[in-house]
């Protein structure tokens, strides 16, 4: 299997490294996994001028996988808008077409006290956020700022097409299948034409899965429901921009941003695997970021990618036992716990499988 590995910025080589020792884990026990890495985000403007370099697309489009850590930084802010990090990720996830980004919010039970919630709302919470990754304000046109009657101006365009939307749909059903068989849509459909397309479309996609419980909910109402009752939602399926701000938000009722792995699919399962959170700028470097989101990214490439259940069952069983055993790195951190530094976690992770 070959790996494109990109760490990107800030805390993105720090948790990466701790990922790939999870790899070599599974190498030295036979797995046959090439790895290389290349460059993305503000490293990529850095070494090539290029937030998403020539050779980095080409060996992630050779790749059966990419392995990415996170990109951003305020050096970065400044630089003309096709330059910065930001436009890398983007640009690599609509170059490879990694339409259906699934995002799981997943409670371990030693993390309730970690969650800003009241433990009894979010004990035993299993969401996963499908959201719609390529489309929607994040690419349509036209955008821009511009001087319109004397003043500045800015727009962008939400969009989506019917092919979008039933695609990201059918993912979204396929999924539900596998798990507790209940779907909520959301949109913004009360005063939204796309969210009304979207609608229409993803009742049409339902009629093919009769076993699936459907409902809608508008983007506010869901935001609202996340946290007054989160255990209501098994698979929610949402556009670009809702999905980024929800998937934000479900993170906190699971303890922290750092426990959350993201898979990002195209139409045949290929994928890029990478944690929701960003490059916090703010503590890179120190080695106390939290690796798991991103060693529980692996998992999710052997789920979904490599299907190889097993080995993903291994790497999650191995995350759950380091919880269990009490090593927290300081964003899950609560008294009676062991802290550990983000090579500390790689290591008891490593140590437990
Ligand atoms: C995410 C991030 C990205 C997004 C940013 C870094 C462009 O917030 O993956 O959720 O908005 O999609
Ligand atoms: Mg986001």
């Amino acid at each position: 299997m070959k790996l494109a590995v990109l760490p990107g910025d800030g805390i993105g080589k720090e948790i990466v490294a701790q990922a790939v020792k999870v790899l070599d884990v599974l190498k030295k026990d036979g797995a046959s996994i090439e790895m290389e890495y290349a460059n993305i985000g503000g490293a990529g403007y850095d070494a090539e001028g290029d937030p998403l370099p020539e050779t980095t697309l080409k060996l992630s489009k050779a790749a059966d996988a990419v392995l990415l850590g996170a990109v951003g930084g305020p050096q970065y802010d400044k630089l003309d808008r096709p330059l910065r990090p930001e436009r890398g990720l983007l640009r690599i996830r609509k170059e490879l077409n990694l339409f259906a980004n699934l995002r799981p919010a997943l409670l371990y039970p030693e993390l309730a006290a970690a969650s800003s919630l009241k433990p009894e709302v979010v004990a035993g919470l299993d969401i996963m956020i499908v959201r719609e990754l390529t489309g929607d304000v994040y690419f349509g046109q036209p955008r821009g700022i511009e001087i319109r009657n004397g003043e500045r101006v800015g727009f962008n365009t939400m969009i989506y097409s019917e092919s979008e939307v039933r695609r990201v749909a059918h993912v979204a059903f396929g999924i539900a299948m596998k798990r507790g068989k209940r779907l909520c849509s959301v949109e913004k459909a009360n005063v939204l034409e796309c969210s009304e397309l979207w609608r229409d479309v993803v009742a049409e996609v339902a009629k093919e899965y009769p076993e699936v419980e459907l409902s809608t909910l508008y983007v506010d109402n869901a935001a609202m429901q996340l946290v007054k009752n989160p255990k209501q939602f098994d698979v929610i399926v949402t556009g670009n921009i809702f999905g980024d701000i929800l998937s934000d938000q479900a993170s906190m009722l699971s303890g922290s941003i750092g426990m959350l792995p993201s898979a990002s699919l195209d139409a045949n399962n290929k994928g890029m695997y990478e944690p929701i959170h960003g490059s916090a700028p703010d503590i890179a470097g120190r080695d106390i970021a939290n690796p798991l989101a991103t060693i529980l990214s692996v998992a999710m490439m052997y789920r979904y990618t490599f299907a190889d259940a097993v080995t993903a069952d291994r790497i999650e069983a191995a995350v759950k036992k380091v919880i269990a055993q009490g090593y927290r790195t300081g964003d899950i951190w609560t008294e009676g716990c062991t802290k550990v530094s983000c090579t500390g976690m790689g290591d008891a992770v490593v140590a437990a499988m």
